[in-house]
């Protein structure tokens, strides 16, 4: 398997095989850190860390991943650089590939990691678009196959609104490695026909189910994972919230929820989440709303099923793995 040089902007440019290689490595890697066992594979190089929205996870795993990895790194935040401002995309990717062994983008548009990619002489790596956050599903994915020893006909609900970058992703990576997944939603908030319809005809190839569902009850009642997300993501205007509140609400994880599902079930989210009021965003529109907790409550969050921090840990294992595959 050779991925070298090679970008990382959506599992839609990877095949099952490559996708599962880098499960594979970033499981040998998590098991080198484990040992304290060095792994300076990729000595003396550097990524620039682009970060046009904020991030705690996604920032400190390419940190602490190029640092086990022997590289060192530097992190461009929001505001800052000439990047947008005073200086073009194209521009900024040539710049970088002069100084830069591989670049790291977060930020709105899909198309913009595209045309950095596009201008770029080094792999350019998705760190969340509007559409896609590849890195996010790798660290799903292995997690779930930690758990259950296996990823295929594993059955995941994803709850809530679909149409964003986890839902979307989380298709992709279930339809790639073949397993089922159902979206359950509100109507108008499914992933989009092309995105659906390309997911259906990778399924047909590797065993993988997608299917819809508006009845969060029944979509659960076969699932070994829950899955949900934050209701308003990163980019959108606060004046959403109430409408959106008031249509995904029948949609929350709950512990009424997690009893129509398996034992076995387990809950994932990609965080941050809004499962109490100790933050300021949960705490405004909970207060707002009257809602002790939002997309999953903090019994479900805190609860045996849980397993969200061990699945924010293994984002620093799979964006090494990302790194040391394709450099
Ligand atoms: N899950 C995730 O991408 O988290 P951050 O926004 O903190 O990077
Ligand atoms: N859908 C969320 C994911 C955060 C990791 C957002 O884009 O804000």
């Amino acid at each position: 398997m050779n991925l070298k040089g090679r970008d990382f902007l959506t599992l839609l440019d990877f095949t099952p095989e490559e996708i599962t290689y880098l499960l594979d490595l970033a499981a040998d890697l998590k098991q080198k850190k484990k040992n304290h066992e060095p792994h300076h594979l990729c000595e003396g190089k550097n990524v620039a860390l682009i970060f046009e929205k904020t991030s705690t996870r996604t920032r400190c795993a390419f940190e602490v991943a190029a640092s086990d990895l022997g590289m060192g790194s530097t992190y461009l935040g929001p505001t800052g650089s000439q990047i947008g401002v005073k200086e073009s995309i194209p521009d900024t990717a040539r710049v970088l590939s002069q100084m830069y062994d591989a670049i790291e983008y977060r930020g709105f548009g899909q198309e913009i990691v595209e045309e950095l990619a596009k201008y770029s002489d080094v792999p350019v790596y998705n760190g969340l678009t509007n559409e896609f956050h590849p890195t996010q599903i790798l660290a799903d994915m292995l997690t779930i196959r930690e758990h259950f020893g296996t990823l295929k006909g594993i059955h995941m609900v994803y709850m809530g609104d679909a149409r964003y970058n986890m839902g979307r992703s989380l298709m992709i990576g279930c339809a790639k490695l073949g397993l089922h997944f159902t979206a359950c939603a509100p109507d108008g908030y499914f992933p989009d026909a092309a995105l659906t319809d390309t997911c259906q005809k990778i399924a047909e190839t590797t065993g993988a189910v997608i299917d819809f569902s508006s009845d969060p009850a029944s979509a659960v009642s076969d699932a070994d994972v829950i899955y949900t997300d934050i209701w308003v993501s990163m980019g959108e205007p606060e004046e959403v919230w109430t409408e959106r509140i008031n249509l995904m609400k029948p949609f929350q994880v709950n512990s009424a929820l997690m009893a129509h599902a398996k034992p076995s079930c387990i809950f994932m989210h990609c965080l941050p989440s809004y499962h109490d009021h100790r933050t300021e965003i949960g705490k405004k529109v909970g207060e707002t709303y009257g809602m002790e907790a939002l997309e999953v409550t903090d019994d479900v969050f805190e609860g045996p099923q849980s397993v969200v921090f061990e699945e924010a840990g293994n984002r620093m294992h799979t964006i090494k793995a990302v790194m040391a595959a394709t450099l």
